[in-house]
C-alpha cells in the first residue's frame, strides 16, 4: 500500500495553517498568523482572529496544495482541528474543511488539537512507542498524558489545577511590560539572567500537596510570587532585574515540569517522553528535559521549534494516524468543541 496523504487544517487560535503529510513526511507546511493584530490588545481578540481565518483560509490551503504539487483530489483524507480553542476560530476552519471534503468527496476527521501537538513528533522521530508518556505544554494546557495508542487511546495522568505554564509566562511577561505573547520574551531574557537570583516557589512538589498531586501542576502561585516580588522592588524604588526575574521563573517552571515528567516515566515504565505544545519551544525547558532525560535513561522527543507552535502539520500527522488505524471518519455534521477533553482524539 502506498503511504497515506492527509491535508491538515488548523484554526484554533491566531494561526491559520494548512499542511500536507504523506506517511511520516512533511510535504508542505503553510502558516499565516494574525498575532500582530492582537499585540496592542495584550491578548488574542477572538473576533479579529476569526475574521483573519476567514480571509486566510483559501490562500493558505491553496498554497499548501501548490507547494506539495498536488490537487485536492490527490489527498486521501482531510483533518481539521475541531477543538479545543476559540469557538469562532474553530468554526471557520471546520466549515472550510467540511466544504472541501464535501466538494472533493473525501473523508474528514475532526481532531483534537492538543493531541496533534504530540503527534507531530513522529515527523522527526518516527512512530510512537506503545504505552508512552507525553507532556503537553501549550498556551492553555499543561498535562501529562499516558498514550497507549495515539489514534485510539489517551489518558490524562496529571494536569494543571490552575494556570498553564504558557499562561503563567504570558501573565508575568505582561507585568514586565512585554507584548503578547510574552513567552518568547521571557525565554530570551531568561537566557541572560541568573536562574537562582530570586526564590520562585515550585507548586505541588513538597509535603502533602506534592504527595496528593504527584503529576498535577500549579503555576498560579509561581505567577503571584513573582508579581509580589516585582511590586516590592518597585515600592522600594529599586530597578527590576528583568533578566534575573525571567531566568528564575523559567528555571522554576522547567524544573517542575521536567521532574514530574520523569517521575511519571518511572511510574509508567516509559523509556520515552513525547513533548509538545507552544511552550515546548522554551529553551530552558528543552535543556532541562534533555538533561533529566539523560539522567533517567529516557529518550525525550521534542519537536523542532517551528513545529512546536500551532501548525497544520500536527493536524495532518494525527489524521494519518487515524486513517492508518482504521478509525471511522467524523460524520458530516460533526460539531466543534471549544473545551474538548484531552482523552478525545477525534470526534
Ligand atoms: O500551543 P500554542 O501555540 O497555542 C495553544 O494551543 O495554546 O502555545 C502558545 C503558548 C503561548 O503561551 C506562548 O507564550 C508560549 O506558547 N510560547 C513560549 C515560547 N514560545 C511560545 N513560552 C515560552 N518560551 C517560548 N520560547
Ligand atoms: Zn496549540
Amino acid at each position: 500500500m502506498s503511504e497515506l496523504t492527509v491535508l491538515g487544517i488548523e484554526s484554533t487560535c491566531d494561526e491559520t495553517a494548512a499542511a500536507i503529510v504523506r506517511g511520516r513526511t512533511l510535504v508542505s507546511n503553510v502558516v499565516a498568523s494574525s498575532m500582530e493584530e492582537h499585540a496592542r490588545y495584550g491578548g488574542v481578540i477572538p473576533e479579529i482572529a476569526s475574521r483573519a481565518h476567514a480571509e486566510a483560509f483559501v490562500p493558505v490551503v491553496s498554497k499548501a496544495l501548490t507547494d506539495a504539487n498536488m490537487e485536492l483530489s490527490d489527498v486521501d483524507a482531510i483533518a481539521v482541528s475541531a477543538g479545543p480553542g476559540l469557538a469562532g476560530c474553530l468554526a471557520v476552519g471546520v466549515s472550510g474543511a467540511k466544504a472541501l471534503a464535501w466538494a472533493a468527496n473525501k473523508p474528514i476527521y475532526g481532531i483534537n488539537h492538543v493531541i496533534g501537538h504530540i503527534a507531530v513528533t513522529q515527523l522527526q522521530f518516527g512512530p510512537f512507542p506503545k504505552d508512552t508518556l507525553a507532556l503537553i505544554v501549550s498556551g492553555g494546557h499543561t498535562s501529562l498524558l499516558h498514550v497507549e495508542d495515539v489514534a485510539r487511546h489517551v489518558d490524562v495522568v496529571g494536569t494543571t489545577l490552575d494556570d498553564a505554564a504558557g499562561e503563567c509566562f504570558d501573565k508575568v511577561a505582561r507585568l514586565l511590560g512585554f507584548p503578547y505573547p510574552g513567552g518568547p520574551h521571557i525565554d530570551r531574557h531568561g537566557q541572560l539572567g541568573d536562574p537562582h537570583a530570586i526564590k520562585v516557589p515550585q507548586g505541588l512538589t513538597r509535603g502533602k500537596a506534592g504527595k496528593d498531586h504527584p503529576y498535577d501542576f500549579s503555576f498560579s502561585g509561581v505567577k503571584t510570587a513573582v508579581a509580589r516580588w516585582v511590586e516590592a522592588q518597585q515600592a522600594a524604588g529599586k530597578e527590576i532585574p528583568v533578566d534575573d526575574v525571567c531566568a528564575s521563573l523559567a528555571d522554576s517552571v522547567a524544573t517542575v515540569l521536567s521532574n514530574k515528567a520523569m517521575h511519571g516515566c518511572e511510574e509508567y515504565d516509559s523509556k520515552t517522553l513525547i513533548v509538545g505544545g507552544g511552550f515546548s519551544a522554551n529553551s530552558q525547558l528543552r535543556a532541562k528535559l534533555l538533561e533529566v532525560g539523560k539522567e533517567h535513561g529516557v529518550e525525550v522527543r521534542i519537536p523542532q521549534i517551528k513545529l512546536c507552535t500551532d501548525n497544520g502539520a500536527m493536524v495532518a500527522m494525527l489524521g494519518v494516524n487515524l486513517v492508518e488505524a482504521g478509525v471511522k471518519p467524523s460524520s458530516p455534521d460533526f460539531p466543534i468543541d471549544s473545551a474538548m477533553p484531552m482523552n478525545v482524539i477525534s470526534v
